[in-house]
């Protein structure tokens, strides 16, 4: 009897140890065996040499590289990254950067990251051309959710009919809770397959910069896991920068003064300082400025707020023909714009919408609107394609149906 006992016992310790060994097994095996993940392309200031690429490791990895090359070419090269380790409420997360330069134009790379025993998957990129005469850009609104499935859904729509888009941008609240890395883990699963391709540009906006009990504070997540181009405002690194693609030069300024203020109290002052230099010293064609928050009172009418009485006039004295907002979860595009009035030649506003799942019902159609919508329904984003004579913007919903389209000609 005791025998018996004994084997049942035993069968019991074997088949749990085997069923726990099965879950074991299920635990999600990354594409890439290296110890790399969250392998992502940063836009950088000259796309047509330059790139920049950032990943992170599951553990501690003393030397870690990018190896690349032209495909087609057996020849790879390859550099060893820049790791820096950064506090989570996960833990520590161990971030690797690496900057390609001295690339050739109009040329498909392939690359893969890792270590001295792994290497990732080859993943790809192309250089932008000397001379683009044409080229498309995907825009995505606020992606904070409470589901990051809807900002898996909405980015893979759009990415599966833009699939010649050369980069993306985000615009702010990228996710809900700045300093809560699921969120940011979450955000970036479900851009991997775009974001290894093509290289995001984002833009920071409030959410960002809260805490897990909502407190306002320095975006450090932020700041951390992106590594984008060091030509901005100082002591707001990716917060502010600038980059050309093409005949377009594209600003980034920070609108969370607010957030800033017991921490930096004149962060509109530096940028308005830096904003002077950096356009005064383009010659590009176009101009085109990336702000979170409107620059107008966000009620119906449309008296600049302290955002407007900063940054309009720069704006109107370097002749910017789009500016891109986001913050209010509506779409909306204004007409020209100059003076802090209607004009007509001046500047045109685009509030962006919405590609996460927060709407806001009370969001106002204002005075300067041509179009607006508010996207209750299904998320959206939006393209850009520029050409020789034209900036042409398209606001998409989820679904592929267009909630507004626009030619803005110089
Ligand atoms: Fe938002
Ligand atoms: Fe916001």
């Amino acid at each position: 009897m005791k025998k018996i006992l004994i084997v049942v016992l035993a069968l019991i310790v074997l088949v749990a140890g085997s069923a726990f060994y099965l879950i074991k097994l299920k635990e999600p095996v990354y594409a890439d065996s290296a110890d790399a993940q969250y392998v992502m392309q940063n836009i950088t200031a000259d796309s047509r040499t330059s790139r920049t690429i950032v990943w992170q490791s599951r553990g501690v990895i003393p030397k870690s590289y990018i190896e690349y090359r032209m495909t087609g070419n057996q020849n790879s090269s390859q550099i060893e990254a820049t790791n820096i380790d950064f506090k989570t409420d996960e833990g520590v997360v161990h971030k690797h950067t690496a900057y390609l330069s001295n690339l050739k134009p109009a040329t498909k790379y392939e690359y893969r990251v890792g270590d001295d025993k792994n290497r990732t998957n080859w993943f790809t990129f192309t250089t932008e051309a000397e001379k683009v005469s044409n080229y498309k850009v995907l825009i995505f609104p606020d992606s904070q959710c409470a589901d990051y499935g809807v900002w898996q859904r909405l980015s893979s729509a759009a990415w599966e009919r833009n699939k010649d888009a050369v980069f993306f941008i985000n615009m702010g609240d990228l996710v809900d809770n700045g300093e809560q890395y699921s969120q940011w883990r979450a955000w970036l699963r479900a851009i991997s397959g775009m974001v290894s391709t093509i290289p995001a540009a984002p833009i920071p906006g409030n959410h960002e910069y809260y805490t897990l009990d909502w407190k306002a504070t320095p975006a450090k997540l932020y700041e951390n896991l992106f590594s984008l181009p060091t030509n901005g405002t100082e002591g707001l690194p990716n917060q502010t920068y600038s980059y050309d693609y093409g005949d377009v030069h594209y600003v980034v300024i920070d609108t969370q003064a607010e957030e800033l203020a017991a921490f930096d109290n004149n962060i509109y002052e530096r940028q308005v300082q830096w904003l002077e230099k950096d356009l005064s010293k383009t010659n590009k064609k176009w101009k085109v400025a990336l702000l979170h928050r409107s620059p107008f009172d966000w009620r119906a009418s449309d008296a600049p707020n302290t955002i407007g009485k900063s940054f309009l006039p720069i704006l109107d004295k370097y002749g910017v023909n789009l500016v891109f907002l986001a913050h209010i979860h509506s779409y909306s595009r204004t007409v020209p714009v100059k003076n802090f009035a209607p004009a007509n030649k001046g500047t045109v506003y685009i509030t962006t919408g919405r590609s996460g799942d927060k709407v806001w019902e009370g969001s106002p159609r204002k005075t300067f609107d041509e179009v607006f919508y508010n996207p209750l329904d299904q998320p959206n984003y939006l393209t850009l394609e520029v050409t020789d004579n034209e900036l042409y913007v398209r606001a998409v919903k989820q679904d592929g149906s267009i909630i507004d389209e626009v030619h803005i000609k110089e």
